[in-house]
């Protein structure tokens, strides 16, 4: 299973921030270690005793008022170094075009590759040992993009994108989420960056672009047809279906072939296709999925032809 552990970082710009992490850490502990044992050994030590006198007091020795002086500047200047070297690596300047466009949404991540057209949702694939330039954006709320083993976090701001590089070193899954509050769904806007083989990449990529499946029988022509006058069409996309192209919620043009639903919530199986048909805002109250009441078979025929857009 996959995990979003900070402290395992999977990239040069998360390892970056890592590695600042724990030298600044050890520094920070060598630092409390002899301090309090400096406190500790001085009460132990110089323990007032009855009727032993004072110890030697000292007063102004500029040896020791220049010694801890010095040690902490230059343990500030030693920190302040290595954490501008740690900040160029883990956030370089963005590439004049982005490879990956990013939008935070209410409760869900819209991913568009401009190269190449693609756009799928909360699913992120990515060629592994690629470093990719990713712009942020938001389409309402500060949302704030974080994928703890690939990269550093950043927000998304309305109207002002900003950048971040993503890359993992070997293919495999990664987890991330939201991490700025913005509203009653925060808590399920999953981030699942897929890191592919290059070749396994441009194979994902390829049949991304391919329009949807068209109906098979008759119960997904007849979901086809639920899609288009049940109002789920002023929503969501569907490439190759005429009239379906609003991007208000995740297009659906591949829809089965995403691994999980609701950003994370439900895994992807039919039958969990057809309970997030069935009462959205039971699954994932607040989301801005209303519920319908469509009857059982509609619902059967619905989540059936979802379930084959691959
Ligand atoms: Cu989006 Cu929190």
């Amino acid at each position: 299973m996959q995990t979003s552990n900070a402290l395992d970082p999977q990239s040069p710009f998360a390892r970056a921030i890592y590695d600042l992490g724990i030298v600044s850490g050890i520094i920070f502990a060598l630092i409390f270690i002899i301090v309090a044992g400096g406190i500790v050994y001085a009460v132990l030590r110089f323990r007032g005793r009855e009727g032993e006198p004072d110890p030697k007091q000292i007063a102004e020795s500029k040896v020791v008022e220049i010694t801890w002086t010095i040690i902490p500047f230059l343990i500030v200047i030693f920190l302040f170094a290595i954490t501008l070297r740690a900040m160029n690596r883990a956030d370089p300047p963005p590439a004049p075009s982005p490879d990956l466009v990013v939008t935070g949404h209410q409760f869900w991540w819209q991913a568009d590759y401009p190269g190449s057209g693609v756009t799928t949702a909360n699913e992120i694939h990515i060629p592994a040992g690629k470093p990719l330039c990713v712009r942020l954006e938001s389409q309402d709320v500060l949302h704030e993009f974080w994928v703890p083993k690939l990269t550093r976090k950043m927000t998304n701001v309305p109207g002002h994108p900003n950048y971040i590089w993503l890359q993992a070193d070997k293919p495999g899954s990664y987890i991330g989420q939201c991490s700025e509050f913005c509203g009653t769904q925060h808590a399920w806007m999953r981030i699942l960056v897929v890191a592919d083989e290059p070749s396994r990449f441009e194979e994902w990529q390829r049949a991304q672009l391919e329009v949807a499946q068209a109906p098979l029988n008759h119960a997904t022509a007849k979901g086809l047809e639920l899609f288009r006058t049940q109002t789920c069409i002023n929503c969501h996309a569907i490439r190759g279906v005429p009239g379906a192209d609003l991007r208000v919620a995740p297009d659906l043009t591949h829809v089965g072939s995403r691994k999980q639903l609701g950003a994370g919530i439900l895994e992807n199986t039919p039958a969990n296709m057809r309970l997030w048909l069935k009462s959205p805002q039971h699954i994932k109250p607040g989301a801005l999925m209303p519920d319908f009441s469509i009857t059982d078979e509609e619902l059967d025929q619905l989540s059936e032809y979802l379930s084959t857009l691959r």
